[in-house]
């Protein structure tokens, strides 16, 4: 088979590195990948542009494409699913209306009210002063939401009046981002602890995947601004069989039934982020994909093929497959550039890509080849540097130890990524 990823990040880098090792697999094109997917021995990169939809469709029909993987969201939101499937060409993720869980907040809190799927309780809003009043009427802290895409950045979780409001100006009134902002989710704050927990779905059959942590702050004791994520583990400790089994019963397999009783039948990655809650797990937001940076700690442990995966969920076929996971524990840590996810410089050579030891996997993100042949920066993340070891603390020491090989200018991670689960 020719397999054809799209995007360009570590998590694109990981599913690359796992499908180049499937036995259907003799060629994986990554549009536009990285340095580090044109290094995979059978892949290639294709330069793209994720925004113009139809010539990725000429690309995976030049280059006879047998399956096509979405990575990043923003395709998933313009429809590429149901472009890819009208011109006949196999693709793995959610059509247009089933990724409405991850690309409307209000859409996907309409959907866990109706069909009682745990979450924080809340209430969506059109209307500024309706909103506004909500935030006035309520107790503290409180958390409000742009209902579309905003790379990450639209949610606040106010501590105080002014910021609530200060941050529904911005979303509602200032419009900072954009048709995103014309309605906001503004809920109950929940505590608790946070996980990520992906699933299979072919829109009847749920699998699950293994658990991961994701670290969203820039800096070290969950300081700073939010990332796109600095780091993961798996598996989180606290994060139990019976409460994976809960999550199971209480919230991914609901989800499915109920976006196939809406008539958006969900089949792909259905990523549920949590809050563990002393009332049990619910629903912090769904996402429509892979997450990143779970991904590159989730697919090391995998065993089982990932095509043949993919091709059970597009098949209908899921329950007719038994998925394999390795108990090893994988820590994956965010190597990013200095100012991000700020503004940030790229152009630096990365050196000792070549010294880390042989059982780490440095998946690239922001990374491109120099006319010289050498390794650059590109990106404000740039590499996912991962290790798998019999326990987290294995995986965590080899990490770390692997990491100051590796350097660039204004390089910068966080020192306790997993650190909570080995104290
Ligand atoms: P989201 O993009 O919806 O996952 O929100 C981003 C981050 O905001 C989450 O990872 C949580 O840390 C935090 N968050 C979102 N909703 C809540 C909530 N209801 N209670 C507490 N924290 C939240
Ligand atoms: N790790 C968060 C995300 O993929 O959205």
């Amino acid at each position: 088979m020719r397999v054809l990823i799209i995007g360009s990040g570590a998590r694109e880098h990981a599913l690359a590195w796992k499908i180049s090792q499937s036995l259907h697999v003799k060629k994986v094109y990554v549009a536009p990948g990285n340095a580090g997917t044109s290094l995979i021995e059978i892949g290639r990169n294709i330069p793209a542009d994720l925004r113009d939809i139809d010539s990725l469709i000429k690309v995976a029909l030049d280059l006879k494409i047998d399956l096509v993987i979405v990575g990043p969201e923003a395709p998933l939101a313009m429809g590429i699913v149901d472009q890819f499937q009208r011109q006949g060409i196999p693709i793995f993720g959610p059509t247009q209306n089933a990724a409405r869980i991850e690309t409307s907040k209000v859409f996907a809190k309409h959907l866990m009210q109706k069909y009682s799927i745990p979450c924080a309780r809340g209430t969506a809003f059109s209307n500024y002063s309706d909103a506004m009043k909500y935030i006035l009427d309520h107790p503290l802290p409180v958390v409000i939401k742009a209902d579309g895409l905003a790379a990450g950045k639209g949610v606040t979780v106010a501590f105080t009046k002014e910021e609530a409001i200060a941050a529904l100006t911005n979303i509602m009134k200032k419009k900072i981002f954009g048709d995103a902002g014309d309605s906001v989710v503004i809920e109950e704050w929940l505590a608790g602890r946070e996980v990520s927990f992906l699933a299979f779905s072919d829109g009847k059959t749920v699998v699950p995947m293994v658990p991961a942590c994701d670290y969203k702050r820039a800096f070290d004791n969950d300081e700073g601004p939010n990332t796109g994520g600095m780091g993961s583990y798996s598996p989180p400790g606290f994060f139990d069989s019976k409460l994976m089994n809960q999550t199971v019963e209480t919230i991914l397999k609901p989800a499915i039934e109920a976006m196939d009783k809406e008539g958006s039948p969900y089949k792909g990655v259905l990523y549920a982020g949590l809050m563990v809650t002393a009332d049990g797990p619910k629903v912090l937001e769904f996402n429509a994909r892979f997450g990143d940076p779970e991904t590159q700690v989730i697919l090391p442990r995998l065993k089982t093929d990932l095509v043949d995966i993919l091709l059970a969920v597009l098949n209908a076929e899921l329950d007719r497959l038994t998925i394999e996971w390795s108990p090893d524990a994988c820590v994956g840590v965010v190597m990013a550039s200095q100012g991000y996810p700020g503004n940030y410089k790229t152009g630096f050579p990365i050196s000792g890509l070549d010294g880390v030891d042989r059982n780490i996997l440095v998946f690239h993100a922001g990374t491109r080849f120099g006319e010289d042949g050498k390794i650059y920066t590109a990106g404000g993340r740039v590499l996912t540097v991962t290790a798998t070891g019999k326990t987290i603390s294995d995986a965590r020491d080899k990490v770390y130890q692997n990491l100051p090989r590796i350097t660039f200018e204004g390089c910068y991670y966080r020192k306790d990524i997993a650190l909570r689960e080995v104290n």
